[in-house]
């Protein structure tokens, strides 16, 4: 499979119509969950070109630990209720932070980060399974049309652990 550059419209609802159409392409079919979740951040790296990191925490031993992901390297684990992950986890709902330096307990990865989207990943028994995380180099790129679509998108893989579960 070799990857096609797609040129992603602006306008927010046309945008993640297409994402989610790329999604579905470099996801569906592939049973293995590291492998889709990989491509997943991959095709999200690739559709934001201010965002310097994106990718997964996934629970596992009662905490965040890193899944795929591009960017720098990041911290391995995060605790219940730590950083804008944890927190998002302890919540069971989606964080944006506009400035992460205004975020108290906010985990610094890379240092040009300045915004972040945080999005829970449900489990089939109502739990939270993961989260997927985005940054952005951009103080408050993140808007609400981007965490609904974000949302949506990550539906896609809530789907995935529906069917296993
Ligand atoms: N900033 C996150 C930690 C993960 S890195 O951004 C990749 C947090 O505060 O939970």
């Amino acid at each position: 499979m070799s990857y096609i550059e797609v040129n992603y419209p602006e306008e927010k609802p046309e945008f993640y119509r297409m994402l989610k159409e790329q999604l579905r392409i470099y996801t569906c079919g592939e049973p293995d969950m590291t492998a889709a979740l990989a491509n997943f951040s991959s095709v999200l790296a690739q559709a934001f070109d201010r965002v310097n990191w994106v990718g997964f925490y996934i629970v596992s031993g009662g905490e965040l630990v890193l899944g795929p992901f591009q960017g720098r390297p990041a911290v391995c684990r995060i605790g219940y209720g730590r950083g804008v992950c944890g927190t998002a986890w302890k919540r069971g709902e989606a964080i944006v932070v506009d400035e992460v330096e205004c975020f108290e307990g906010h985990i610094a990865c890379d240092c040009n980060t300045h915004s972040e989207l945080v999005i829970p990943i449900k489990s089939p028994e109502g739990g939270v399974w993961g989260v997927l995380d985005m940054d952005s180099v951009v103080p408050a790129y993140f808007t609400d049309a981007d965490r609904d679509g974000l949302t949506d998108a990550v539906g896609m893989i809530e789907e995935r652990l529906n069917v296993t579960a």
